[in-house]
């Protein structure tokens, strides 16, 4: 069975023939790369974060301040990166982070079908944001068997909410991700500088365009009139939830329901009393409010706060080696964000892959060096407080 890590092989054996990968290694690489292909308005868009962005870079720091402890003699020849979760059996414990502009990074400006491509060739599920540049329908259709998930930004408007729902049902997602950070935007100072909201302008809402509650509601189609239908939209984004609405959510699917932006304790115990299935443990890589704790801070509690319920976790991922330990700290699975925006923006469906296999290759052979064959291996016995 081949083990992710032999990515470095087909890496080094191409470099015997002259040919270099074309796509950067190193992150800081990738992402100065990203920089030079990205128009200004969306690079700061998809790498800016709240205020003065101490959350975001907070996020990354925190995995340096923590250490794998190598175990010798199990060199484990052959690893098991395999998860269960929600039913399904998944190869690996990465999945690609739902991002709303993603269609838009691409060349061709169909980045969430390239995404979905990527997942299909990987085995790395994506979860699909509501907002995209191709209807949920088509995106699903490219993850091919690779199992998918739907995040929902749950409209103001029920009805509008439960025929999204119903499309993902009927598209073959198998678990709805509800964003609970995000009923209204935080304070982007570098968004704000360039007076730049991407969905304003229109882009990313053909979830909205394709959808026949939506469409009733306008006069004209938005082919006709795109201001009228993007301003429409505005209204109807974002819903401030409270808990009393979550049994009229739970009641509207049958899919797994996760609930994304739970750091509290408190607040992982009463999503899971009301019915979730999951719990996503990120505060969305610091876009949406600043002057917090690093995610990875919150993860050992809510871990422990949700028993044997799932925890989803991203915020801060930038390597293989990050992975490994937010699993040792009991994340099921865990979400790569803006690396592979990095990736689509450079190389479309073959960047993202690129910078999928990078992370799983980078997480295998951590496994493989330090003595863990599989992730049960891994716990927070595996890690130690950097000095
Ligand atoms: C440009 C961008 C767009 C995003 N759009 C969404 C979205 O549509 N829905 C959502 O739940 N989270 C969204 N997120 C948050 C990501 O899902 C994830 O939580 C975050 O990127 C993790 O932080 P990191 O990229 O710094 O690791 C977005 C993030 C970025 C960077």
């Amino acid at each position: 069975m081949p083990n992710f890590g032999d990515y470095q092989l087909e890496i080094y054996f191409a470099g015997l023939r002259g040919e270099r990968t074309p796509f950067p290694i190193d992150i800081h690489e990738l992402e100065a790369k990203a920089h030079t292909t990205m128009p200004r308005d969306l690079l700061s868009y998809v790498a800016g974060g709240c205020g003065d962005e101490r959350t975001q870079r907070i996020n990354v720091e925190a995995f340096q301040r923590w250490g794998l402890v190598p175990r010798m003699l199990v060199s484990p020849t052959q690893r098991d990166l395999s998860i269960e979760m929600f039913g399904l059996k998944l190869p690996s414990p990465v999945f690609m982070s739902p991002i709303g502009v993603l269609g838009i990074c691409t060349q061709d400006q169909h980045g969430d079908l390239a995404a979905a491509r990527a997942s299909a060739q990987t085995g790395v599920p994506l979860v699909a944001s509501t907002l995209s540049m191709d209807p949920l329908e088509d995106v699903a259709r490219e993850c091919g068997s690779t199992p998918s998930f739907f995040q929902l930004y749950t409209p103001t408007d029920r009805e509008l909410a439960e025929s999204f729902v119903k499309r993902a049902e009927a598209a073959g997602y198998k678990g709805l991700i509800v964003t609970l950070d995000t009923w209204l935007p935080g304070w982007r100072p570098r968004d704000l500088s360039m007076g730049n909201f991407p969905q304003l302008r229109g882009l990313c809402l053909e979830n909205y365009f394709s959808d026949p509650v939506f469409l009733k509601k306008l006069e004209k189609s938005p082919r006709e009139d795109l201001r009228t239908a993007a301003m429409v939209w505005a209204r109807l984004f974002g819903n401030p939830l409270t808990w009393n609405d979550l049994p009229w959510l739970r009641s509207i699917t049958r899919l797994p329901l996760i609930l994304k932006g739970i750091l509290h304790p408190d607040d992982v115990r009463r999503a899971i009393d009301a019915g979730a299935d999951g719990i996503f443990c990120s505060n969305h890589g610091g876009r949406q409010a600043n002057g917090g704790v690093p995610a990875l801070d919150h993860l050992p509690e809510v871990v422990a706060a949700a028993g044997s319920v799932p925890v989803l976790f991203d915020s801060g991922i930038r390597s293989g080696t990050d992975v490994v330990k937010a699993l040792a700290m009991g994340a099921r699975a865990v979400g790569i964000g803006r690396p592979y925006v990095y990736g689509a923006a450079i190389g479309g469906t073959a960047g993202i892959r690129h910078v999928l296999r990078s992370m799983l290759a980078e997480a295998d052979l951590l496994m493989a060096v330090d003595g863990y064959p599989t992730l049960k291996d891994l716990n927070p016995e595996a890690l130690r407080r950097v000095g």
